[in-house]
């Protein structure tokens, strides 16, 4: 059992190198049934996107675990009539036990944090997504072991999930690249407090040459190239990212054996080919189901569930 009882997931520097190592490893005893436990607990989600994936493998992660789910989408809660978030906070902290949230900006999680007692987790903000990257490297590990010492190459927008694969890599041993064009880099301070996590013992590499950065990588990660919030920049965005798509060319260049992940929603042919998401190489729906296993497994963690 990892000691993460009652913590906040905000970042995933919130979580130490073993914190992460103790979570996958519990994820992947989860999945297997090797590992139950259960849970009486009650989960609230508190999402201002759109979300498929972690609404859903949230939810099932914690029916599976005993608990009980409510959906505070915000449009039929007094959010949405702006009801101050430390007032918000305050009152779902009496009901609930642990709440995960998906919204804009960070700064709004944080004080949303510092207003609830209860455990609060980042379900995805423009800086973070500290969820994702739990079941991305759970899926890494599927597929190749030890995770030390692996390459993992990001092309495409220095979002929130460029963001967390770098504390990711970084936290486990892996070595990060990030093929990115100029003007779209990843957060400048995320890029610092990865590299003094990585230290000495792995890389964390930026460059604007795709094929620089995917030269040799045993991983291949793309991400949309304009995030929820980010639409009407879409269009401008497409000539520019053009050479960061994920095809079979790029592939070429990867080490033989490596797996192509994407977070999902996908836009085919865009960032990433309708080849290369339905090839060979890709892991994305293993990936997929690995959301629920690596939040069930940091539910079971926070909640201390037995
Ligand atoms: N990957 C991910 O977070 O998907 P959703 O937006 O569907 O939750
Ligand atoms: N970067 C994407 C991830 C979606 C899961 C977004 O924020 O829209």
């Amino acid at each position: 059992m990892t000691g993460l009882i009652g913590r906040d997931l905000l970042g995933l520097a919130d979580l130490s190198r073993q914190e992460v190592k103790d979570l996958l490893q519990m994820a992947t005893q989860l999945k297997s049934q090797q590992l139950k436990l259960r849970c009486e607990k009650v989960l609230g989600l508190l999402f201002s996107k759109a979300s498929t994936r972690t609404r859903v493998s949230f939810t099932v992660a914690m029916y599976q675990l005993g608990g009980q789910v409510i959906d505070l989408n915000p449009n039929v809660t007094q959010v949405s009539r702006g009801e101050p978030i430390q007032d918000t906070a305050r009152v779902l902290d009496r009901y609930l036990d642990v709440l995960a949230i998906r919204t804009f900006a960070q700064q709004d999680l944080v004080t949303f944090a510092s207003y609830a007692k209860i455990p609060v987790i980042n379900a995805l903000t423009d800086l973070e997504h500290p969820c994702q990257i739990l079941a991305d490297l759970m899926t890494i590990q599927e597929c190749f072991g030890d995770l030390d010492g692996l390459t993992l190459t990001y092309v495409g927008d220095g979002n929130n999930v460029a963001n967390s694969l770098m504390l990711g890599c970084a936290l486990v041993g892996m070595n990060v690249r990030v093929g990115i064009p100029q003007g779209f880099e990843p957060n400048s301070a995320v890029v610092q407090q990865a590299r003094e996590i990585a230290g000495d013992k792995s890389q964390v590499i930026l460059t604007d040459d795709p094929q620089v950065a995917a030269k040799g990588a045993h991983v291949l990660y793309t991400d949309v190239w304009a995030s929820m919030g980010q639409e009407e920049e879409a269009n401008d965005r497409m000539p520019i990212f053009q050479p960061y798509q994920i095809n079979d060319g790029l592939l070429e260049v990867a080490d033989s054996e490596a797996i192509v992940l994407h977070c999902l929603p996908a836009h085919r042919d865009e960032e990433i080919t309708d080849a290369v998401i339905e090839g060979t190489r890709s892991r994305v729906w293993d990936q997929a189901e690995n959301r629920m296993h690596a939040q069930k497994a940091l539910l079971a963690s926070i909640l201390g569930a037995s």
